[in-house]
């Protein structure tokens, strides 16, 4: 379950309030969406409830985050710029589970977004995947932390029809 309780926003430039007293509970197999016109405060909210941390040089935080024993997983609108310049393999090898992942394991992960087992060992900068590759990678990474929530900001943008019904299927799943 993932709970917040009176969540207060305030921009700290302009002192705009981008939210008030927002409540939302989500229990297992919830799914939820977001949706507010551009600069409304929908990628804060989301970096927000994953890491009150990632908002705060902006932002002006009141409220609380319950989160049991979730394992919570972030897609971010954009992937950002340090990652755009690691290879692919130090991108997975960031994860400290990656080196307990069997062959076995990492290649369910791969078979189940289309790509090529060797790819995880791949030299090719992040920066310089297309817009589909990157959203894969990222969701990859997230299926090898084995996460049980999934925030993802705007994870349909600059993907082809097949990366996009995988993702439906994924979040089906
Ligand atoms: N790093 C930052 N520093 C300062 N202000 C920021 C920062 N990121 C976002 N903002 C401001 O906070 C407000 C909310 O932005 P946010 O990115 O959360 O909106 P959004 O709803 O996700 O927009 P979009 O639909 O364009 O993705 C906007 O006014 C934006 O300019
Ligand atoms: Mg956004």
């Amino acid at each position: 379950m993932l709970q917040i309780k009176k969540l207060k926003l305030t921009h700290k430039k302009d002192l705009r309030v981008i939210l008030d007293d927002f409540n939302l509970v989500l229990n297992d197999g919830d799914k939820a969406v977001i949706i507010g016109e551009e600069g409304n405060g929908k990628s804060t909210l989301m970096k927000w409830i994953y890491d009150p941390s990632l908002i705060e040089n902006y932002i002006e935080a009141d409220g609380e985050r319950v989160m049991g024993n979730e394992r919570l997983g972030y897609l971010p609108q954009e992937m950002p710029d340090e990652d755009k310049k690691k290879t692919v393999y130090e991108y997975f090898s960031e994860e400290e589970i990656f080196w307990e992942k069997t062959p076995k394991e990492l290649s369910v992960i791969a078979g189940k977004f289309g790509i090529k087992n060797d790819f995880f060992y791949s030299s090719q900068m992040m920066g310089s995947l297309s817009g589909g590759e990157k959203v894969k990678v990222q969701l990859m990474r997230l299926f090898i932390r084995d996460v049980s929530v999934l925030l993802l900001d705007e994870p349909s943008n600059d993907i082809d029809i097949a990366t996009l019904t995988l993702l439906e299927k994924t979040i089906n799943e």
